[in-house]
Order: structure tokens, then C-alpha cells, then sequence
């Protein structure tokens, strides 16, 4: 689902800031997110690693079950950040955790060079598996 300009900004900068807090001492890799949920609410989240590497949280999950914390489980749009030239691409993992919460979600992935990636999640995830295999 489309973000208008203003919360699109507001994702943006929001999504910038949490790389700025990411915790990275493994990896140097900051990355931030922000997602936008059906309530119009945006919730960040940063990367979070740790000296047990396999217990590294990416920062799109971060932002989602932050969202979900607080009560917001429909998500319209996740927005990623990395200082990198070029933009990047949620995980795998991470395209499943969206998958729950937002079938059909818009991922914008921006950088800080021109690069930008727009898609649907549907696009990253073709034929998932989910809440809807269940019943
Ligand atoms: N990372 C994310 O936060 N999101 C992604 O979608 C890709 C990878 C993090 C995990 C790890 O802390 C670092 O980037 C390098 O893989």
C-alpha cells in the first residue's frame, strides 16, 4: 500500500535515525527500519547483534514486533536504510516476518546513494507461506 509523501518522509527519516542506533560491532553493517501500520502509526527499529552471532535481530523485525508491542499488526509499508552506495534487500527471514503482518506491503529500500528500491513484498515473496495455510 502506498505512503503518502508526508509519511513516506517521516518513514524515511525515521528508518535513518534507527541505523544511527544500530548495534553493530560484528558486522559494521547499520541498517534501520520503519514501518507504517493500518493505524497511520510508524514504529523503528535497528539491527542488534550479538557475541553469539546466530542471535542477531535484524532491524525490519525490530521495527515489526515493535509494532506489534503496541498493538499494531497490519502493516502497509516497511522502509529500510543503509549508509551503503547501494540499497538493500530485506532478508529472507525478515520477507517472512513481513509476510505475517503484511501480505501485501510495500517495501522502499533507500541508501545513501541515489539507488532506491520499491516493491511489493509479494515480489520478494512469491507463493508464501502463511497465516492462510494454517486454517
Ligand atoms: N541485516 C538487517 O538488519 N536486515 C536485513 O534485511 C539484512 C541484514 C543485518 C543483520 C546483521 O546485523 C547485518 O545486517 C549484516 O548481515
Amino acid at each position: 500500500m502506498i505512503p503518502t509523501s508526508v509519511q513516506l518522509k517521516k518513514l524515511k527519516s525515521a528508518a535513518k535515525a534507527a541505523a544511527g542506533r544500530a548495534y553493530v560491532p560484528y558486522s559494521n553493517f547499520p541498517v534501520g527500519a520503519a514501518v507504517l501500520t493500518a493505524s497511520g502509526k510508524i514504529h523503528s527499529g535497528c539491527n542488534v547483534e550479538n557475541a553469539s552471532y546466530g542471535l542477531s535481530n535484524c532491524a525490519e523485525r525490530g521495527a515489526i514486533f515493535s509494532a506489534v508491542a503496541a498493538g499494531g499488526q497490519r502493516l502497509k509499508c516497511v522502509v529500510i536504510y543503509t549508509p551503503t552506495k547501494h540499497a538493500t534487500a530485506p532478508c529472507g527471514a525478515c520477507r517472512q516476518v513481513i509476510h505475517e503482518f503484511g501480505p501485501e506491503v510495500r517495501v522502499i529500500s533507500f541508501c545513501a546513494g541515489r539507488e532506491q528500491l520499491d516493491v511489493s513484498l509479494g515480489a520478494l515473496l512469491p507463493g508464501a507461506f502463511g497465516p492462510q495455510d494454517l486454517v
